[in-house]
């Protein structure tokens, strides 16, 4: 059997359990290794970052003082990029609490490695009392509880759905999420686009989202390609995705659709084209036939909304 469908079939068992997130951060760590913080994944998420920065500062002219994850996950690389470029307030918000106080020092570990290597300064502008305080927290760890190293950055966890915010109206310059949309299906995404519209600033906000639309099957078992997924029909796809990590297959067509739906603007748009070959090989469900190929192929997007171009 396939790497990959023994890894669905391990999912899909976890998903059924109590903690099932925790079990599945011991299953990617020990068994699929997909959990490690490792070079590939901190720079992509820096990158990430930057382009979230530079659509603020070129259609805001400032810089973002309070911002919003949705889904963070394990390393909170985007929040402290935000802290390190002088946010006051930076929410993260997931349904699961899964960072953790150490793998909160692997990352700002991470932070002062690529400082020294002089590669932090070619993605983000930090300012260089913000990077001393990550300093001294680091050499003073073991005194700090998580509350309070989360306080020093900043940083405030939201353990809350993103369907239903605790946050105020207008409230957030920066709304952002980096490889998550592409976990949330179409009835859930939409809720949620409108709370975040709901709490992003109008006059002088912007949301920015990166979408991964690749199968992520195919990250860890190469011998299947990024649109493997697409093979299946939605009853057949609903028996292999699972709820600890699932895939909505949803294309580049699909979420411009759900922005124009909901009257966001999408202001800039930047995509990955794929690889038609590839996505040639694969025998499409019936869904996903008749749709543009070159739309189809598209793996990877980038989306940004300023705020005070919604339409009234
Ligand atoms: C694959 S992870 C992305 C992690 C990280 N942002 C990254 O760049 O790798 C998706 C995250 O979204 C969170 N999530 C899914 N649905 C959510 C919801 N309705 N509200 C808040 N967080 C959600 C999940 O718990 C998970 O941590």
């Amino acid at each position: 059997m396939k790497k990959w469908k023994q890894k669905a079939i391990v999912q899909k068992a976890i998903s059924f359990l109590p903690f099932s997130s925790k079990i599945n951060y011991i299953f990617q760590k020990y068994v699929t290794k997909g959990v490690n913080l490792s070079d590939e994944y901190f720079y992509d998420r820096l990158g990430h970052a930057k382009e979230h920065i530079k659509g603020f500062k070129k259609h805001i002219k400032l810089t973002p003082k309070t911002c919003l994850e949705i889904g963070t996950g394990w390393y909170p690389i985007v929040p402290i990029s935000f802290f390190l470029i002088g946010a006051d307030i930076i929410y993260s918000v997931d349904i699961s609490f899964l960072t953790s106080k150490k793998r909160l020092k692997t990352t700002l570990e991470m932070f002062v490695k690529a400082n020294e290597k002089g590669q932090l300064i070619e993605y983000i502008d930090i300012i260089p009392e913000k990077y001393n305080n990550i300093i001294s927290l680091l050499n003073n760890y073991d005194k700090y509880s998580l509350k309070e190293v989360l306080q020093n950055l900043n940083i405030v966890y939201l353990i809350e759905d993103a369907e239903n915010l605790s946050l105020t109206d207008n409230s957030i310059d920066l709304v952002n999420s980096n490889n998550t949309f592409e976990h949330i299906y179409p009835n859930t995404l939409i809720p949620i686009l409108k709370e975040l519209r709901r709490i992003v600033n109008k006059q002088s906000g912007i949301m920015s989202h990166f979408i991964d639309m690749s199968d992520h099957f195919a990250h860890f078992d190469k011998s299947i390609n990024i649109y493997n997924f697409l093979q299946y029909n939605d009853k057949q796809w609903k028996w292999i995705d699972n709820s600890i990590q699932p895939q909505s297959r949803s294309r580049f067509s699909d979420y411009k659709e759900i922005y124009s739906k909901l009257n966001i603007p999408i202001s800039e748009e930047s995509y990955r084209d794929g690889n038609i070959d590839e996505l040639k090989s694969i025998k499409l469900a019936e869904k996903y036939i008749g749709n543009s190929i070159v739309e189809t192929a598209i793996s990877h997007c980038h989306l940004i909304s300023v705020m005070s171009q919604i339409d009234n």
